[in-house]
């Protein structure tokens, strides 16, 4: 019998596994992962994926995991954490759970609306009156990927020839960023894409639709965690949405006066509907467009 075998036959013999609800096992993994075993995961988590769970804010990521050591069929934290030590896919599935990847294009229509309407016009500009001949936007935590294609998609429409326009699309999901070069959806995710770009730039293939190599080929995708201390880059606009609301509010606030100085006087910051700044940094930014979450960096006092 291979080792995996055995380790799961012990625990299905030692009631890990989900048993019949009329027997009287009580189970431990309620609606919130035991802080015990937390920190047994935190540690495995680090050691074989380089990614600090202590980053993330409790409870929230505690729901998430308890939820999925019950879909596994645990019904006890121990035991699927002994089986998880043996299941490289599983780790996967737990970081991806943990950081949760959902998107979709134009995600909350209107602010693309304000981005395409006046933000990258009056970053165009300001590029030119400069003399500048690259803008670099750059999307954090970009998923699968509709957040900087939806950009790509807007640069399309704006046809600036004078100027390079780069996107840049990380993640620290592996997985995530696979999907998110292959550039290929289904329906829902493009609910939002104006008929007319939708015909222009995407093309049915099965079931769903694959962005046209000219528009993928726009967006470069890395992998990042952007609570590491890696270098962030030089960028003209970044769009952080729905990705600081899994931190702590000390790490917010270091990502943003991180986010301020990739960005210098006159960039652009867009978080998501539920975020907002916090502490000092608010005096390093404007907000521009409010409702949109949408600010400007001013120059450092
Ligand atoms: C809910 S999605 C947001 C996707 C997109 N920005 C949007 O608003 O539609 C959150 C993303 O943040 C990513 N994420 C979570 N923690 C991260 C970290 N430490 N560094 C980089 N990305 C992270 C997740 O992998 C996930 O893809």
């Amino acid at each position: 019998m291979r080792s995996l075998d055995r380790c799961l036959l012990a625990l299905r013999l030692s009631g890990g596994l989900l048993r019949d609800p009329s027997s009287n096992h009580v189970p431990f993994v309620g609606s919130e992962f035991p802080d015990a075993e937390f920190d047994r995961l935190r540690e495995l988590l680090l050691a074989r994926r380089g990614f600090d769970l202590g980053m993330y804010k409790d409870r929230c990521v505690k729901r998430r995991i308890a939820a999925r050591v019950r879909a596994c069929g645990f019904n006890a934290a121990l035991p699927y954490l002994a089986w998880l030590e043996h299941n490289e896919s599983e780790l996967d599935a737990l970081l991806a759970a943990i950081t949760i990847n959902v998107s979709q294009f134009f995600r909350n229509p209107s602010t693309f609306q304000a981005l395409q309407q006046e933000v990258l016009p009056a970053l165009v500009k300001n590029a030119r009156a400069a003399g500048e001949r690259r803008l670099r936007l750059w999307s954090v935590g970009c998923a699968s990927g509709e957040e900087p294609y939806s950009l790509a998609l807007l640069v399309e429409v704006l046809q600036v020839q004078d100027l390079e326009i780069e996107i840049w699309g990380s993640d620290i999901s592996a997985p995530a960023l696979v999907q998110a070069a292959a550039g290929y959806y289904d329906e829902q995710r493009l609910g939002e894409v104006p008929a007319a770009l939708r015909e222009r730039c995407f093309v049915a293939e099965g079931r769903g639709l694959r962005l046209r190599e000219e528009i993928r080929r726009r967006v470069k995708f890395q992998q990042q965690d952007i609570l590491g201390e890696g270098a962030y880059p030089r960028a003209a606009l970044i769009l952080c949405r729905n990705v600081l609301i899994y931190f702590s509010r000390g790490d917010q606030e270091r990502i943003l006066r991180r986010f301020a100085n990739a960005l210098g006087a006159g960039g652009y910051l867009v978080l998501g509907r539920a975020e907002t700044l916090l502490g000092e940094i608010r005096q390093r930014f404007a907000a521009e467009y409010p409702e949109e979450r949408i600010y400007r960096c001013l120059p450092e006092p």
